[in-house]
C-alpha cells in the first residue's frame, strides 16, 4: 500500500453556542418538523453569534488542533483556509487567523471550492509538504453560513448552519497519514448552487438587497441528483487510487448536507451504515467544516482508533467533490 506523505498531527472543531431548532423554523416559515427530518435528517443547527466571525471560528478549532499537536503558533509555516463565508471579501480569513494565533512564520491564504473546501485544502496541504514546502501546515473549513442564508426562504433556510475544523498535518512518519485522494469540479452547473449577488458582475446594489439576490440560491432536486452522482463517484476513486474497497473502510465520514445523499453514497460504496459517521442532525450543512467537525466527534467518541482506514467524500458548488482516504 502507498506510503503515506503527510498525516494529521492534531484536530481541532468550534461550534457557536446558539442552536436553532426546527420547532424555531416551524415559528418562522411555513415549514414542519417532520418536513426538515424526512426530507434532511436535520433536527438542529448551530448559529454563531454576531460578533463571532469565521476567523474567531477559526482559531479556536485552530488552538486545539495545535495544542494537540503540541505547537505554538511560531511553528506553523502554512495557513490554508477553506470558505465560502469570509469576513470580507480583502483581505483573506487566513491572513486574520494567522493575525489572531500570532503565527507570525506563516504564509496564508484561502481556498475557494464551498462544500468541498476542506478536502481540496487537505490535498493542497499534503502536495505543499510533498514539494518540501511546508512542515506545519494548519487547515481550516470554517464557515458563517448564517450570514449569507436567507431566513424567508424555505428551501434554503433550514439547511445551514455555522462552525469551524481545523487539522494540522504534518510530514508522515509510519503508515498513518493520507493514502490518496481524488478532486474534481463541473463549473458548467455553478448556476445551480451560488450567490449571484455582491462580486464584480453583481456589485452591492439596493437592488442586490431587495432581490436577495446576496443570499444562496439552490436549486434543491437538481443539486441533490449530482450530489448522490459525484459522491459515489468520488467514493470509488480514491478508493481505487489506496488499492482499497469499501469492505476495507473502518468508518466513512461524507460531507454532511443531508442524510438521503449520505446513505446513497455509503450503499454505493458497500459501506453499512454503522460504519458512517453522521451528525447533520444536530449541525446541519456547514459547508467546508462539516468533514472535519464530523471527524473531530468522530474521534472525541471512540469511532476512530489509531490504523483504521477512514474514507472522506465531499460534494459542494461549483460543482466541485472530491475524497481522501487516510490510516488514522
Ligand atoms: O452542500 C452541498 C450542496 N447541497 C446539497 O447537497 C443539498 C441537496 N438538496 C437537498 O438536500 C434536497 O433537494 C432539499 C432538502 C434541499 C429539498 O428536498 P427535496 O426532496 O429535493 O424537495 P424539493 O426541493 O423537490 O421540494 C419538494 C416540495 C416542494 O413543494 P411542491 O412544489 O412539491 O409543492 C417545496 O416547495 O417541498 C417543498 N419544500 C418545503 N416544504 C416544507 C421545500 N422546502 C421546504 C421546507 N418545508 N423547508
Amino acid at each position: 500500500m502507498t506510503k503515506p506523505i503527510a498525516a494529521f498531527a492534531g484536530l481541532g472543531a468550534c461550534s457557536p453556542e446558539r442552536i436553532l431548532t426546527n420547532a424555531d423554523f416551524e415559528r418562522m416559515l411555513d415549514t414542519s418538523d417532520t418536513w426538515i427530518r424526512e426530507r434532511t435528517g436535520i433536527r438542529e443547527r448551530h448559529i454563531a453569534a454576531p460578533d463571532q466571525t469565521t476567523a474567531l471560528m477559526a482559531r479556536d478549532a485552530s488552538l486545539q488542533a495545535m495544542a494537540e499537536a503540541g505547537i505554538g503558533p511560531e511553528a506553523i509555516d502554512t495557513i490554508i483556509v477553506a470558505t465560502a463565508t469570509p469576513d470580507r471579501l480583502l483581505p483573506s480569513v487566513a491572513c486574520d487567523l494567522q493575525a489572531l494565533l500570532g503565527a507570525r512564520n506563516a504564509t496564508a491564504f484561502d481556498i475557494t471550492a464551498a462544500c468541498s473546501g476542506w478536502v481540496y485544502g487537505l490535498v493542497v496541504g499534503e502536495a505543499m509538504i510533498a514539494a518540501g514546502k511546508g512542515e506545519r501546515v494548519l487547515v481550516l473549513g470554517a464557515e458563517k453560513l448564517s450570514a449569507i442564508t436567507d431566513y424567508t426562504d424555505r428551501s434554503t433556510a433550514v439547511l445551514f448552519g455555522d462552525g469551524a475544523g481545523a487539522a494540522l498535518l504534518s510530514p508522515a512518519n509510519g503508515d498513518r497519514g493520507i493514502l490518496s485522494s481524488y478532486l474534481k469540479t463541473d463549473g458548467t452547473l455553478a448556476e445551480l448552487l451560488w450567490r449571484p449577488g455582491g462580486g464584480t458582475v453583481h456589485p452591492p446594489s439596493d437592488e442586490m438587497i431587495k432581490d436577495h439576490s446576496y443570499y444562496i440560491k439552490m436549486a434543491g432536486r437538481e443539486v441533490f441528483k449530482n450530489a448522490v452522482r459525484s459522491m459515489a463517484d468520488a467514493a470509488t476513486k480514491a478508493l481505487e487510487r489506496a488499492g482499497l474497497t469499501g469492505a476495507d473502510v473502518d468508518l466513512l465520514v461524507p460531507h454532511q448536507a443531508n442524510i438521503r445523499i449520505i446513505e446513497a453514497t455509503a450503499e454505493h460504496a458497500h459501506i453499512p451504515m454503522e460504519r458512517v459517521y453522521v451528525n447533520v442532525d444536530r449541525y446541519g450543512n456547514t459547508s467546508s467544516a462539516s468533514i472535519p467537525i464530523a471527524l473531530d466527534e468522530a474521534r472525541k467518541c471512540g469511532r476512530l482508533e489509531p490504523g483504521m482506514i477512514v474514507l472522506l467524500v465531499t460534494f459542494g458548488a461549483g460543482f466541485t467533490w472530491g475524497s481522501l482516504v487516510l490510516r488514522w
